[in-house]
């Protein structure tokens, strides 16, 4: 086979400040996938990862459970190492970005790029929450659209009517975090100089670093010009601080990529491996990177040109994902389809999910759909009822034949099975999964069909056939380790237990070879088929109602808050009666005043009310209110007013008097 490649891979780091679902899962197969791959295949083939520990996001989670930013990270990492492990990801190492190894890497790519010229800085203004002082983001700024009105929207765009703005045209913004009103602040801010390396990346992105789509879709900012980009944040922030600066922090973006180097560094320390061999600008080592679609501008922009001017090695590939769907639809908590690792891990093998990916996996960027139904069918079908069928079939005429495999009785057949080889090496190598288990589950078939046909269990019975019957059925377990060979890479767990009953390591590293003379052991199942109850019941665990719309006072109630809160003794000194408007006239040179003649029940009370502007005197007469009838007298202009009547509304015309319901009598109390 060809020379031994060395090749670093990594999948993208994911956020310390959720769990993982099966998106990320998605990414992680696919790139254990193509790890294993390359390992069978005998390359020297390393795969590293890390939490990505900063950023505000996660300094806000932690002081919402009321720990450290170190404690949560910490947790949070336990807990995606845990699932990584079930799921059978083989990181050879797992670190943080909140490390020593990261924090020194980064001053040192930050102290290059700068000696190049290729840092500026400048004083921006930004919202700033004035309570919580802290620089907001744009995602944590909301208020009403002002292009459609629509209540509660985020800082940069509507997603009632599509519109995009700045923060800076809401109307009524305000800071997620604390609610307080957004101010305009000024800071100084650091910017590497993108725009000086628009040359290399155009040159860089077309040289088969990226897909197609991926390298068209990039060209459209680099033809529309590149902006420089901001790396610094001010404090607080949760990340490393800028050398030489004070409370100015490395954007989470800057010192995340580097966080691949640093774990590959936190690796080779402890395993004497040689990391600059991999890093340095001139290294013939090839360095992989899988991520998700949407975090392309970082790796095959920015990273590429950090990495040529801090004098290190560039990618040899980005190799981007599309996302994962459920039954067709965004992943949706309401609908219970926003899967949690640790939950699928619950209820279902992780090996379903890890054939599923792969039999659906391509090289595009094209989103991959994770149909429920269409999960159960293929897996069980393709693995239960094709793979393994067929050792489950023909392993026990080897046992009672005395367990030693027989010569090749159909050496044309078997020859389909070891060119095929090459051709699923390909598939894999290209990221074409999907295609290599195409390939594969057409071998299964082509096996099944010669054990049907040839029906070792009828022979079985015939006297003189037991030669025979062994030749076919040792054909049968030699095709079933072609296939396991074949699917090591995407069934690490079956492929370990059928190694244990063949009695062989399966290896990839040259032709499969056929295999007689050697005895095999007892045959144990190997997978059982999925039951859809477990799926169900893993969709039913992960249901979330639907997150109780953020209860939150619009109009009068947003115009004028609640007053402070008061005790019933309070309330109880305010006397309150129904009282009816004996008589109503205008007040001789005030504009805004009704005199009104209030009857309690016997006693009258002369009240002075702002009520000209929404009411005629002759429409009052007769009516019934409510009146605050112990209210202190007050001397006014005209005359001596005692007490108030009760009404609503903002004023001029829309002002409304209170009226009780029919029935009430003048000098009630009203409680
Ligand atoms: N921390 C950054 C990556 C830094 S890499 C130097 C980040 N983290 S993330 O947790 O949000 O996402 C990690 C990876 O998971 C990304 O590649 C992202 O595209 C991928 N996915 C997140 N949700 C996904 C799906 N629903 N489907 C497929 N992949 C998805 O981004
Ligand atoms: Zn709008």
């Amino acid at each position: 086979m060809s020379e031994r490649r060395q090749i670093l891979v990594t999948s993208a780091l994911p956020y310390a400040n959720g769990s993982l679902h099966l998106g990320h899962l998605l990414e992680h197969i696919q790139t254990d996938i193509w790890v294993r791959f390359q390992q069978t295949r005998g390359h020297d083939c390393t795969y590293v990862c890390a939490d990505d520990a900063h950023g505000t996001a996660i300094m806000l989670k932690a002081e919402e459970l009321g720990i450290s930013p170190e404690a949560h990270i910490d947790n949070m990492k336990a807990e995606h190492m845990a699932d990584f492990k079930g799921f059978l990801i083989n990181h050879h190492n797992y670190h943080s970005t909140h490390s020593d190894e990261n924090r020194q890497l980064s001053s040192l790519i930050y102290e290059r790029l700068k000696a190049n010229g290729h840092i500026a800085s400048r004083t921006i203004t930004q919202a700033f929450d004035p309570e919580k002082n802290l620089f907001l983001a744009d995602r944590y700024i909301k208020g009403s659209c002002p292009k459609c009105k629509a209540e509660d929207q985020y800082g940069d765009n509507c997603e009632v009517c599509g519109a995009t703005y700045s923060p800076a045209d809401l109307i009524n913004p305000r800071s997620v975090i604390s609610g307080a009103t957004p101010v305009k602040k000024d800071s100084e801010h650091f910017f590497f100089r993108l725009p000086a390396f628009e040359d290399f990346l155009k040159t860089w992105t077309r040289s088969g670093t990226l897909q197609p789509e991926v390298a068209n879709k990039l060209a459209e900012w680099l033809d529309s010009g590149l902006q420089e980009w901001d790396i610094s944040r001010d404090a607080p922030y949760f990340g490393f601080e800028i050398p030489g600066e004070k409370d100015k922090f490395f954007y989470v973006w800057l010192d995340a990529p580097i966080g691949y180097m640093a774990s590959h560094k936190n690796l080779c320390d402890r395993t004497g491996a040689d990391w600059d061999a991999i890093w340095n600008k001139d290294s013939t080592a090839e360095l992989y990177h899988f991520i998700g679609k949407d975090i392309v501008n970082f790796h095959a922009l920015f990273w590429p040109a950090m990495l040529s001017s801090a004098q290190f090695r560039t990618p040899t590939k980005v190799c981007v994902h599309g996302f994962l769907t459920v039954n067709g639809k965004k992943m949706s908590k309401s609908r219970g389809t926003f899967i949690n690792a640790k939950s699928y891990l619950e209820h279902l093998n992780p090996e379903y999910l890890r054939y599923y990916f792969a039999a659906k996996l391509g090289a595009s960027v094209d989103d991959l759909d994770l149909n429920l139904e269409d999960f159960v069918n293929r897996v069980n079908s393709d693995l239960v009822g094709k793979v393994v069928n067929i050792a489950s079939r023909t392993a026990k005429f080897v046992q009672k034949a005395g367990g030693v495999l027989a010569a090749n009785p159909e050496p044309e057949l078997w020859a389909q099975f070891v060119d095929a080889g090459e051709s699923i090496a390909r598939c894999y190598e290209d990221r074409e999964f999907g295609r290599a288990m195409r390939e594969i589950m057409a071998l299964a078939d082509t096996a099944n069909e010669y054990i049907a046909a040839k029906a070792p269990w009828s022979l079985a019975k015939e006297a003189g056939k037991e030669p025979e019957v062994l030749a076919i059925c040792s054909l049968g377990i030699n095709m079933f380790r072609a296939l396991l060979t074949y699917l090591k890479p995407v069934l690490p767990a079956m492929t370990e237990a059928a190694e244990a009953f063949l009695g062989e390591t399966l290896a990839w590293d040259k032709p499969v070879s056929y295999r007689d003379g050697e005895s095999i052991n007892d045959f144990k199942p190997l997978m059982t088929r999925i039951d859809t109850k477990a799926v169900d019941a893993m969709i039913e665990a992960n249901k979330q109602p639907e997150p109780a719309p953020e209860a939150k006072a619009t109009g009068p109630l947003a115009d004028e808050p609640l007053a402070a809160e008061i005790n019933f003794d309070d309330f109880a000194k305010v006397d309150l009666r129904i009282a009816l408007i004996k008589d109503a006239q205008h007040v001789e040179g005030a504009d805004k005043l009704l005199q009104l003649t209030l009857d309690i029940g016997g006693e009258t009370r002369n009240v002075f009310s702002g009520i000209k502007s929404a009411y005629q005197p002759e429409d009052l007469v007769g009516k019934l209110t409510v009146m605050v009838a112990n209210l202190a007298p007050r001397k006014m202009k005209f005359g001596m007013s005692e007490g108030m009547v009760l009404a609503a509304g903002p004023g001029k015309k829309e002002i409304y008097l209170l009226e009780p319901h029919a029935g009430a009598k003048p000098g009630q109390r009203v409680m």
